[in-house]
């Protein structure tokens, strides 16, 4: 198996070595069109299929739709097939060649279980309005092999049907990322007649977790990966949103609240007062342990449960639950929750979460899908409903080994969820079956792995911003990944692994944060300059009490901290220690 992918993979780099530029003096615009008659034994993978490949004029912004440069836009499909239950799967990418390009590829990630193009545009993170293309990136996108709007059974985990599937499964894990990369630097070179001179890889979440993938499976390829919020060990993370999961419910039954179908109603565990309330005792706990009483925690190490829990006991009701008080239950499950998951033994099963103020970052508070929509839903839901709890248990039932299947509407995602047995969560993610699932989840989806010699040894960086108050992945988990590969690079590994943790911010954006930041640009100076970045300015949204406030983040294991006089709305009042 081992052996035949390494030849699969040395035919694939002679293909693409022997790649025939477009060259003469052709406008963008035929040799953009001309695109659709390349041969495909030019391309790493001759089951190429290109659908379209339109010459797109400049245009400015209309509305939500930002402004792009004149680009050849080329959509695409690798190894198209028929695979479990008739359905057509295919690796599908969109890329986008700007007419005056800088000479530099983008791989923009993906998200949640995949199954979306995506628009190609390079998303930069950080909350930044610019995008790639804007900056004259050529740019791709894909969707990791499985396409929502045909491989989606209602009935049958929805979206998440593709994890049915070995073929779907395995491109979902790697397979998609290592063809569409060699397939854009390919296209490239034929568009421009010229590789790229830098590659870079950025995405948040599950595009988080691609970036860490490619600086340990694929570390040849790309130069600079920026990795936010990474999913560096879903199957662990999905099993503790089930675990979360249970806890709200408990509080919701016992505080009797049902939905409709009879579930214990988690969306209604906690009022948005309640999240206001137990945001403010870690803040009266944590904020000053910066210097600055600013609503925020920016030394987020410094706050314990030890230091929080009698802040916490202060607003706790003494009789019945009232608006101005949470009760026992509520208090005692967000402190469990805090703690992280345990087996039956009591082993940690993922990690523990930060204690930080971002649970008031409600979707009703205007933070655009804040700690409340990801991890117990919007209070107002018609039903039990969660991000998490749609995605997370669909996609892993559909992905342990065997596939379990869940209906996509109604109530059973969230009995899923309540039902689930955490202690054999992670057996069904590391089983195999030898005829139809060779590879267990678990093995394809963890980057937990601390072998990053091959990207070090090539110059290759790392960049991860991950929000403190992340309700899905917990920071604690990015930096204790971290710590990891610093060991095994002897204290060193800070030379091409950064982390720049996000005080307030959930889950990629949002928050009572400073979120608007641009990690991209410290990633190619470091990159490009060899300047490694110590601290990323960063601003405060409309959304926060504090439209336009600074801070610096700070280099993992560093902490902004107030220098003691200065404005302190402003980035240029605190030091990094
Ligand atoms: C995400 O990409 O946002 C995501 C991925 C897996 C589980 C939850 C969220």
């Amino acid at each position: 198996m081992r052996v035949a992918h390494v030849v699969s993979l040395l035919a694939l780099s002679a293909a693409w070595v022997a790649a025939a530029p477009q060259t003469g003096n052709s406008s963008p615009g035929s040799r953009c069109t001309n695109l659709l008659n390349t041969d495909a034994k030019q391309l790493p993978s001759p089951a190429t299929r290109f659908e379209s490949a339109v010459a797109n004029a400049a245009r400015a912004a209309q509305g939500e739709g930002p402004a792009v440069p004149a680009h050849c836009e080329v959509i695409g499909l690798i190894h198209e097939r028929v695979g479990f239950n008739s359905q057509r799967f295919a690796i599908r990418f969109h890329m986008r060649l700007p007419d005056d390009w800088n000479g530099r590829f983008f791989f923009e990630g993906g998200g949640g279980s995949n199954g979306n193009l995506g628009a190609a545009l390079g998303n930069l993170q950080g909350s930044q309005r610019r995008n790639a293309l804007q900056l004259g990136y050529a740019v791709v996108s894909q969707d990791s092999g499985h396409d929502n709007t045909i491989n989606n059974d209602p009935n049958l985990n929805g979206t998440s049907v593709f994890a049915f599937d070995p073929q779907a499964r395995t491109d979902w894990g790697y397979n998609s990322y290592d063809q569409v990369t060699q397939t854009a630097k390919a296209l490239i070179r034929i568009y421009y007649g010229r590789a790229p001179e830098r590659s870079y890889y950025v995405g948040c979440s599950e595009g988080g977790r691609e970036g860490v993938l490619m600086s340990q499976k694929f570390p040849a390829y790309f130069d600079g990966i920026l990795a936010c919020a990474p999913g560096i060990r879903i199957p662990r993370a999905a099993l503790t949103q089930a675990w979360n999961f249970q806890i709200w419910a408990a509080v919701a039954k016992a505080a009797g609240i049902y939905d409709r179908d009879g579930v214990p109603f988690v969306n209604k565990a906690l009022t948005d007062e309640d999240l206001a309330l137990a945001a403010s005792a870690v803040l009266e706990a944590c904020d000053t342990l910066d210097g600055a009483k600013d609503g925020m925690v920016l030394n987020f190490e410094g706050c314990s449960q030890a230091l929080v829990h009698p802040k916490l006991a202060a607003v706790t009701c003494q009789g019945g639950k009232r608006a101005s008080c949470l009760s026992q239950a509520q208090v005692s499950a967000l402190e469990r929750i805090i703690s992280g998951p345990r087996d039956a033994n009591g082993e940690p099963l993922y990690s523990d979460w930060a204690w930080d103020a971002g649970f008031g970052g409600a979707a009703s508070r205007g933070y655009f899908q804040g700690w409340r929509s990801w991890s117990i839903g919007d209070y107002e839901a018609a039903s039990v409903s969660s991000i998490a709890t749609a995605l997370v248990a669909t996609s892993s039932a559909a992905s342990s080994t065997p596939p379990e299947p869940v209906k996509a509407f109604g109530p059973d995602a969230a009995r899923y969820l309540l039902n689930v047995d955490i202690n054999t969560v992670m057996a069904k993610a590391t089983a195999t079956n030898r005829g139809t699932f060779p590879v267990s989840t678990w093995d394809l989806m963890n980057m937990g792995g601390t072998d990053l010699s091959a990207f070090r040894n090539r110059g290759g960086k790392l960049l991860i911003a991950h929000g403190v108050s992340d309700p899905i992945f917990s920071v604690k988990d990015s930096i204790a990944w971290f710590k990891s590969v610093n060991q095994a690079n002897n204290g060193n590994a800070s030379a091409f692994l950064r982390v720049f943790p996000v005080p307030g911010m959930n889950h990629c954006a949002g928050g009572p944060a400073t979120d608007q930041f641009d990690a991209f640009a410290a990633l190619v100076d470091w990159v490009e300059k060899s300047t490694a970045p110590e601290r990323i300015v960063a601003t405060a949204g409309n959304a926060t009490p504090w439209p336009g406030r600074t801070r610096p983040l700070c280099l993992y294991p560093k902490h902004a901290q107030y220098k003691g006089s200065g404005n302190i709305e402003d980035a240029a009042s605190f030091e990094c220690r």
